[in-house]
Order: C-alpha cells, then sequence, then structure tokens
C-alpha cells in the first residue's frame, strides 16, 4: 500500500535519549487535539457561538503525522487522538492509518482516542482495522431529552447506535461521564448498572474549570467525593491498583464486575505520576493540563525539512514541565483559573 503522506515511508528509529522531564518523569503518552471543532457544544466544555481557528493556523494531517512521529521516535508510547471532535476532522482516518504503522513497527503500544460517538458507525470497523484496539465514548446520560440539553446539538440515538458498532466492530469501549450537579447526579448508579452491564467501564470526571462558558462552573461542579459516598450506598465499591497510565482511581464494583473510575483533578493531585503532555491542533504543546506554559512546535515544523529543530524543541519544553496544576474555581470572579476551553488542549 502506497504511504498516505510523503514522510510517512520513514519508519522511527526510536532515539537515544528518551523524555524524561526535571521530576525524573519519563513522558509516553502524548494527547493530540486534531481539531478545535466540534458538532456538540457541550454546557461545560463551549459557549453555544463558539469562534474556531483559521484553517491556516491548524496543522494539516500531514504535519499532525510529522509531529506525532516525532513524539514517537522520542520514546512515546501511547497516542491519543482527542479534539474537538476527532471523527469530524475531514480526512481523520488517513492520519489513524498513517498512525499505525508506529504500531505494526512495535514503536508504539497503543493507538487510541476520545470521541462523543456521533461518528462511530461510520468509523468502528476502520479504526479496528488500523488497529485501535480501546476507545473512550464520552456520554453523560442516558435520558435523550437531558443528553440534548447537556451537549445542545447531540442527539443520544446516534450515539448509543455508535456504540453499538464499536462492540460489534471488537473495540472495547470505556464510557467518560462529566458529574454536573443538579443534572445527572441522580443517573449515575443507573449508569453504572448500564455501562458495566455491556462490559465496559465507567469514568466518572469533575467539572474542571477551563475556558470561559456560559454557565457559572460553581454551579456546575459536584465533587466526586459525595458521588462516591451515594454510589457506595447501592454498590459495594472495592478500590483497586488498575491503572490506565492515566489519572484515574478505579474501584471494581461487586455488584456488576465492572470498573469505575474517578478523575477527580479539583480534589486529588494526580500529578506526581504524571506522564503525559498535550498538543493542539495549531502545534502547541501543553506539558500541563492545568498551566498556561506552552511550547510552539508548528514553526520548527513549518520552517524546517529536518526533524532536529523540532527534536530539539520538545526537548527544551519537556525541560520545563512543571510539578504539577493549581485548578481552582474563583467563587468569587467565577473565572475559570485556565482561559482555553477543553476543546483546545483535549481533555
Ligand atoms: C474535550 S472532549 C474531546 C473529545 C470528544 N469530543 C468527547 O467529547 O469525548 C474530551 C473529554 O473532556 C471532557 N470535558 C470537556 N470539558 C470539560 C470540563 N470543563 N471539565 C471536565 N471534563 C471536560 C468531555 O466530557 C470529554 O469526556
Ligand atoms: S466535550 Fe467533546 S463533544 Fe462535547 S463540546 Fe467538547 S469537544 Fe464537543
Amino acid at each position: 500500500m502506497m504511504a498516505p503522506f510523503p514522510h510517512s515511508e520513514i519508519a522511527v528509529a526510536a532515539k537515544a535519549a528518551p523524555l524524561i522531564d526535571p521530576f525524573q518523569r519519563a513522558i509516553t503518552y502524548l494527547r493530540v487535539s486534531v481539531t478545535d471543532r466540534c458538532d456538540f457544544r457541550c454546557v461545560y466544555c463551549m459557549s453555544e457561538h463558539m469562534a474556531f481557528l483559521p484553517k491556516a493556523e491548524v496543522l494539516s494531517l500531514e504535519e499532525l503525522d510529522r509531529l506525532c512521529s516525532a513524539f514517537v521516535a522520542k520514546g512515546v508510547r501511547k497516542l491519543r487522538l482527542t479534539g474537538g471532535e476527532p471523527l469530524v476532522r475531514r480526512g481523520i482516518m488517513t492520519l489513524v492509518q498513517s498512525l499505525s504503522r508506529h504500531l505494526k513497527s512495535g514503536a508504539l503500544d497503543e493507538l487510541t482516542l476520545t470521541t462523543n460517538g456521533s461518528q462511530l458507525t461510520k468509523y468502528a470497523a476502520e479504526l479496528k482495522a488500523c488497529g485501535v484496539e480501546r476507545i473512550n465514548v464520552s456520554v453523560d446520560t442516558l435520558d435523550p431529552d437531558k443528553f440534548r440539553a447537556i451537549t445542545r446539538w447531540g442527539e443520544l440515538g446516534k450515539v448509543m447506535a455508535g456504540i453499538d458498532a464499536a462492540q460489534a466492530a471488537g473495540l472495547k469501549v470505556k464510557i467518560n461521564a462529566v458529574a454536573l450537579k443538579g443534572v445527572n447526579e441522580d443517573e449515575l448508579a443507573d449508569m453504572v448498572t448500564w455501562a458495566n452491564g455491556r462490559g465496559m467501564d465507567l469514568t466518572l470526571i469533575e467539572v474542571m474549570p477551563l475556558g470561559d462558558v456560559d454557565a457559572a462552573r460553581v454551579d456546575q461542579y459536584l465533587p466526586l467525593s459525595m458521588v462516591r459516598a451515594r454510589l457506595a450506598e447501592r454498590f459495594t465499591l472495592d478500590d483497586i491498583d488498575y491503572r490506565t497510565g492515566g489519572p484515574a482511581r478505579y474501584a471494581r464494583v461487586k455488584e456488576t464486575g465492572g470498573k469505575l473510575g474517578f478523575i477527580t483533578p479539583m480534589t486529588h493531585n494526580f500529578c506526581e505520576s504524571c506522564n503525559r503532555v498535550r498538543i493542539t491542533c495549531t502545534g502547541t504543546l501543553f506539558m500541563c493540563l492545568g498551566q498556561e506554559d506552552a511550547a510552539d512546535l508548528r514553526s520548527p515544523l513549518r520552517t524546517s525539512e529536518s526533524d532536529e529543530p523540532l527534536y530539539a524543541a520538545i526537548e527544551r519544553a519537556i525541560a520545563r514541565k512543571p510539578k504539577g496544576h493549581d485548578f481552582v474555581i474563583d467563587r468569587r470572579s467565577h473565572r475559570p483559573a485556565v482561559g482555553r476551553h477543553m476543546s483546545v488542549t483535549g481533555g
């Protein structure tokens, strides 16, 4: 088969020095936002009238491929495509197919994505054929009206059909749900039963103060410590050591036999084991989700055909990865602690 991009015939050979940050954490996990656009407008993620980036600022699929491959050459073992909605990016499967060469060569352990599920009926089989084994699908409610209210533009039926298609294609599905005060909090136990009953793990996420959205964060914020206490009235939750390389802490649900994860950036500090960095669709590298410091990788990518300036820029950036974040929802001003939206850095 022809390589989709001219440079992608070149298999990467792992460079001698892997990426180690100043706190001796090896950077082995890269999350890539392939677009800032989305077919939904979730209330905690975007405002209804989002201004999206001009096309010229967004990396082409070929540039994204080169950038990801540079990280793989520097020792990244796991790549997650996200967004915005990764599956609404035109031609996205060309990128997935091209990146899958690193799975075949053994340079990469996992290629995965986080999706809202709206396009899965179309792409599930192809993803599986490219070597994707697991995906995360975000579903915050099982009630179609609530789903419409949360996502503003989404249709639950389409997402459910997408999950069916993913499972039928042999993809392992994990469900992500953001816990929202007064919105889905009374439904979370049913979601555990539903997800685990279909062989899917469920991970609950606390609302993070990223970007200005129309609603006040303090109204949305529901501490997972409270959610967990309530779920423990219905289920027996046994803490387990299971880690996916992410910040979730897992419990085994005795009654369902499935797993329940908790991502609690506001109440729990998961920074000490952080192995990840994120790039936006414009090639900006964020060393920490909760900090503003970033490095521009688009310039070295666009100004040189050699990857050496890119490697050097990546190394300089990792050398200043901070120890941790400091998210705070400011109760007086209601301003987010970090100005960019989750759809920019990709969650
Ligand atoms: C930004 S989305 C991108 C991928 C895809 N569109 C999706 O929804 O899965 C990734 C994850 O971030 C979550 N998310 C978005 N904004 C958030 C916020 N402010 N706090 C916590 N989680 C958020 C979403 O629910 C989703 O699970
Ligand atoms: S959470 Fe995902 S689906 Fe919802 S608006 Fe953000 S990017 Fe789109």
